[in-house]
């Protein structure tokens, strides 16, 4: 691997950024590596108001639940927005709302915290209590960050579930959490066509699987027809009306759990990431104050949806504990057509983008094809830094997304971290770290990255490893809802000395130590920046019971997603060619849109008479790993009992 190319932060950037050059990185890191918890413990009493201040740091005594400020309190939403208006920023823009058809609704700060002080209200008299926990299954909107502001100000747990998720994953999602309440609308509106939500509670709620869920609120956004639970359904604006725009906060202790966010794992069953206030916001905070260098003249978006953890952490909560402008947008880049980001970025004088490198590629398609939507076509010189996230970034998209967003002036943040990291852990700095193509360069200050092999002993550089953190930080997971023990051997596996294992693979390059991430180690894929597990699609394919008898599911590389699923099923029935392939492979598909979410559809259907496995009956994942990618199979297949099988399987639907 050779990182020659490197593209250093300009003379002005560095002068003007927070953290001022490698200089000004490294006394970062130094201080942090002389006294970890009185590094962190400046940072969270320099960025973050407590109601009552912490005296203890870190409690380790119960590793890995690790506790973060213990005994200090806080509220999350007193510091996003009372906060802010008490420092004059009242009549600042807090949010520019840009809706699917193009209208633009602004909010400012002191509109924002009457609206978050409403629904609180709202929430309180509706009975709900701190630690009660609140599903919010919403579009991108104003009301979805209000709803979870609002959560977060009576110290209720929210759990927000992405709105492209199926009736059957948000009943797992409810149940599990125990929510008491679904916050949602009636429909979303993308890409010009409105879609169900409020139905889709319906169906997730129907027969009384939920007992826990009490209340529906139901925010009218289209207007479109939706049916009615009478007793249990409640319309958002009928609930604020004469609600008072004022609301003490609930001040909770540092470690209450300001959020579950469930993602994927190695089983079958979604686990429900469990994140502390204190810790948690200190990390937003902090990373948006250093890694987008955000300052009060900035109009910063971040395109994803609230319902990743992209979205809490760089939408709902880190800006917004800046006192920042942001952009929601509620729409799809590719309408009215694809050039929507780019147009956006004129209209609003974006200085700050934050995107997925799956919209970057397939932005870069579109424009190679369509001059019309060609950035060139606009004026983007706003822009002053550009950050990608969710999925590594491939040198040749970066070098197009440096040159043609960026005007070859704005550097690129590409910033490494996930569901249970809470924010930024290895990323540039964009006016300290000297930038290459496809690496997320260096570790955050006080984030102890590190590769190390099987045992948990360091390799060295230029050789590939796992990926792991040795110290805890103050924003990382504390649990897996009602899973400890999962929480403990996900996470903490003995072998490894106590590091957090991350999940992931990586190198360091051999003289600058850059990390470059290679990919997941588990049976995790990315999909455009989507975390799935294959056994949870594999689940998905199984309960289709009249039809599959047996499925495994692999990824493969693909030149717009990432990564592909594909699928290898063996039906209850002779193996289908043809036409009637086809029509069982698009069965299949919207099968497993219905049991998780359309974004876990196989792009790839195989069907053959068996799965190829070892004598000991393990699926070959290897051998179909390289089927999938259309590769020669180089493995020892002498075990295989049918080996016409890999012909079979040599056709994808
Ligand atoms: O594999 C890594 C990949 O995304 C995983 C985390 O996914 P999720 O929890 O959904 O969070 C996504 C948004 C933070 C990681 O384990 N990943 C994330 N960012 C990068 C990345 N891989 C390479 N480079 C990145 N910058």
């Amino acid at each position: 691997m050779t990182q020659s190319k490197q593209y250093l932060p300009s003379p002005d950037w560095q002068a003007q950024a927070h953290v001022k050059g490698m200089a000004g990185y490294q006394a970062l890191v130094a201080e942090a590596e002389a006294d970890h918890e009185a590094f962190w413990a400046r940072l969270a009493r320099e960025l973050i108001s407590w109601q009552t201040p912490f005296t203890k740091t870190l409690n380790d005594s119960d590793a890995p639940f690790y506790k973060w400020f213990e005994d200090g309190r806080l509220n999350v939403s007193y510091n996003c927005l009372d906060r802010n208006v008490e420092r004059g920023l009242g009549d600042k823009v807090a949010i520019i709302f840009e809706a699917d058809d193009g209208t633009v609704t602004q909010v400012s700060y002191s509109e924002l915290l009457a609206k978050v002080a409403q629904l609180a209200n709202a929430l309180k008299a509706r009975g709900v209590k701190k630690g009660d926990r609140v599903v919010i299954y919403m579009p991108m909107s104003v009301e979805g960050v209000v709803a979870m502001q609002a959560c977060a100000r009576i110290g209720a747990t929210h759990s927000v579930v992405f709105g492209g998720f199926s009736a059957q994953s948000l009943r797992d999602r409810v149940q599990d959490a125990g929510a008491v309440m679904v916050i949602t609308a009636d429909e979303q509106q993308r890409g010009g066509k409105a879609l169900p939500l409020k139905a889709i509670v319906d169906e997730a709620l129907a027969d009384n699987s939920c007992p826990s869920c009490k209340d529906v609120v139901v925010y009218k956004r289209t207007g479109g027809a939706i049916a009615w639970v009478a007793g249990r359904d409640l319309w958002l604006h009928e609930l604020l009306a004469g609600q008072s725009t004022t609301c003490e906060p609930e001040w909770v202790e540092a470690e209450h759990p300001l959020f579950l966010l469930y993602t994927s794992g190695s089983t079958g069953k979604p686990k429900g990431v469990q994140h502390s206030t204190g810790g948690y916001l200190l990390h937003a905070a902090l990373t948006t104050k250093w890694t987008f260098d955000l300052k009060p003249e900035d109009v910063f978006w971040c395109t994803a949806d609230i319902g990743w953890v992209t979205g809490h952490t760089y939408i709902a909560y880190g800006p917004l504990a800046l006192g920042g402008t942001e952009i929601v947008f509620e729409g799809v880049p590719t309408y009215p057509d694809a050039g929507r980001f780019w147009q956006m970025i004129e209209k609003h004088k974006v200085t700050i983008f934050y995107t997925a490198p799956t919209a970057i590629r397939a932005l870069i398609k579109a424009a190679e094809s369509n001059e019309a939507v060609h950035p060139k076509r606009y004026d983007l010189s706003s822009l002053r830094l550009l950050g990608s996230v969710g999925e590594p970034i491939n040198p040749a998209a970066w070098e197009w997304y440096h040159a043609n967003i960026g005007g070859g002036r704005c550097p690129i943040v590409d910033t490494f971290w996930q569901t249970e990291t809470g924010g930024h852990m290895i990323t540039p700095l964009p006016g300290a770290t000297p930038l290459v193509p496809g690496s997320c360069t260096l570790p955050f200050p006080g984030i102890s990255a590190a590769i190390v092999d099987e045992t948990g002993n360091d390799v060295p550089n230029g050789q590939g490893g796992i990926l792991v953190v040795k110290k805890p930080w103050p924003s990382m997971i504390r649990t897996i809802w009602g899973d400890s023990e999962r929480f403990k051997k996900s996470y903490y596996p003995p072998e490894l000395k106590g590091y957090y294992l991350a999940g992931d693979g990586a190198i360091r390059d051999a003289e600058t130590g850059y990390f470059t991430i290679t990919g997941r180690i588990d049976d995790v894929l990315n999909v455009s920046g989507h975390r799935m597990g294959t056994m949870e699609i594999e689940s998905a394919l199984v309960s289709c019971t009249e039809l599959v008898a047996e499925a495994a599911v692999v990824g493969r590389p693909d030149d717009t997603t990432g990564e592909a699923i594909c699928a290898f099923v063996v039906l209850k029935r002779p193996r289908p060619s043809g036409e009637e392939a086809k029509a069982i492979a698009k069965q299949l598909r919207d099968h497993v849109a219905k049991e998780i979410g359309p974004i876990a559809k196989p792009k790839d259907i195989r069907f053959g008479d068996n799965l190829p496995k070892t004598r000991s009956g393990k699926i070959m994942r290897r051998l179909l790993r390289a089927v999938a990618k259309g590769e020669a199979v180089t493995q020892d297949t002498s075990t295989l009992e049918n080996p016409a099988i890999l012909e079979q399987l040599g056709q994808a639907y």
